[in-house]
């Protein structure tokens, strides 16, 4: 599948900053509010939660790139990885980033199918390292200090993921936003069903 670019033609092609891009799957509305209600009673001591409407998990980080790679990847072609279901459920801790995450009970094997092709995209247009131990998760809080709380409520989150992002972040003043520049939905080839 090509993408759904938002602007064409390519407003990006003459510019010449870099831009900060990495592929995701973005939470959905209802199930960010879900994951929001319910890490709300974590006894959290330290550290910024992460805002409701940034909840992603990230498929490839590119890191900086220049316009002519962003159009490259702007016109990808994101293959045919059928949609798939995410249970979101493990509480866990990165101990050297400081990230408290949640993390899938499983990763079933499209997800690591779409993971490939974002890093076969990514070394394609030469971008940031690719990375060799790739572990899915939705940061739910920055910056967080030993010791980590602990799980209030068990948590199980069906997530039926439909379409891959290429978000670019974009620093302000009060955090960082997420704009979507192209979504690949996932494809499920139709096959010939006997009449
Ligand atoms: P994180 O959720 O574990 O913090 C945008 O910065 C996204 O890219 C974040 O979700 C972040 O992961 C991820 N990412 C991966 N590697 C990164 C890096 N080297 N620098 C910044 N963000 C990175």
């Amino acid at each position: 599948m090509i993408a759904v670019r938002f602007r064409r033609p390519s407003p990006f092609m003459s510019d010449r900053a870099l831009h900060r891009v990495f592929f995701a799957l973005s939470l959905p509305r209802a199930l960010g509010e879900a994951l929001d209600r319910w890490r709300a009673p974590l006894p959290l001591q330290s550290g910024r939660w992460v805002p409701m409407a940034n909840f992603h998990l990230t498929l490839a980080f590119l890191g900086e790139v220049d316009a002519r790679q962003l159009d490259q990847l702007l016109d990808a072609d994101m293959g045919r990885i059928p949609p798939f279901n995410l249970q979101l459920g493990t509480l866990g801790y990165f101990a050297k980033p400081k990230v408290l995450f949640v993390t899938p009970h499983a990763t079933p094997a499209e997800l690591t199918d779409l993971v490939a092709h974002c890093q076969s995209l990514q070394r394609r247009v030469r971008a940031g390292r690719v990375e060799s131990s790739f572990v899915p998760h939705v940061t739910l809080a920055r910056e967080v200090e030993p010791p980590v709380p602990p799980a209030v409520m068990p948590l199980d989150l069906d997530w039926r993921c439909t379409q891959v992002e290429l978000l670019r972040s974009v620093a302000q003043r009060d955090g960082v936003r997420y704009d979507a520049l192209a979504q690949w939905p996932l494809y499920r080839p139709l096959r010939p069903q006997p009449r």
